[in-house]
């Protein structure tokens, strides 16, 4: 269920509460660990139902690190790719957990930009088992990936799937006041 909507720049921005593994997009921007081989919370639910294949492929991956992101594709996923972005744990804001937060996001868009990719699904990177606040991270979620887009102009549709209405009000009420003087 769309909460808001707003064009900026070529991009359509969107807020909605959905599980992410049923969004037939681009690609779906996984919540991961450093191994890449899977755990629980959103990560469990992507594997769950891209099938086995996606875990094969990520095993040839070789791990990933701290807001780093990998690409594979999405098997039996609505979604033709999965990109499995890895963000900080929460360690009470000292040890650069915001920029870590924001690479995930900006590599995202760096690889949907590479792999030619018009949409594209962000589950809220860090705020479950990672415990990063989740009023802070919508704030670097939404910012930094407006920030992203025009060096990645390819990528048209841009959705944050939130999984509870309370991480899509603070999505939402960045989005909405994105630009304005009380942003
Ligand atoms: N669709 C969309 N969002 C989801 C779904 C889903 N099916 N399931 C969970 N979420 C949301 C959570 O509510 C939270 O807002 O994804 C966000 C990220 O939470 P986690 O999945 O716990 O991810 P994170 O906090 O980044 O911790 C990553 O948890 O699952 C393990 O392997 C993962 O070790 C890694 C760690």
């Amino acid at each position: 269920m769309t909460q808001l909507t707003r064009r900026i720049g070529g991009a359509e921005l969107e807020v909605i509460v959905a599980d992410i593994t049923t969004l037939g997009v681009d690609a779906i921007v996984n919540a991961a660990n450093s191994s890449l081989l899977g755990g629980g919370g959103v990560d469990g639910a992507i594997h769950d139902a891209a099938g086995p294949e996606l875990l094969a492929e990520c095993r040839t991956l070789g791990g990933c690190p701290t807001g780093d992101a990998k690409i594979t594709k999405g098997y039996r996923l609505p979604a033709r790719h999965v990109i499995h972005a890895v963000g900080p744990v929460w360690h009470g804001g000292s040890r650069g957990e915001a920029d870590s937060l924001r690479s995930c996001y900006r590599r995202a868009l760096e690889l949907s930009q590479a792999n030619r990719l018009n949409s594209l699904a962000f589950s809220a990177i860090s705020t479950g088992v990672y415990r990063f606040p989740a009023d802070q991270a919508a704030k670097i979620a939404v910012h930094t990936t407006i920030e992203a887009l025009p060096a990645a102009p390819l990528v048209t549709h841009v959705i944050f799937c939130c999984f509870s209405e309370t991480s899509a009000a603070l999505h939402t009420d960045v989005l909405a006041r994105y630009g304005s003087p009380c942003a």
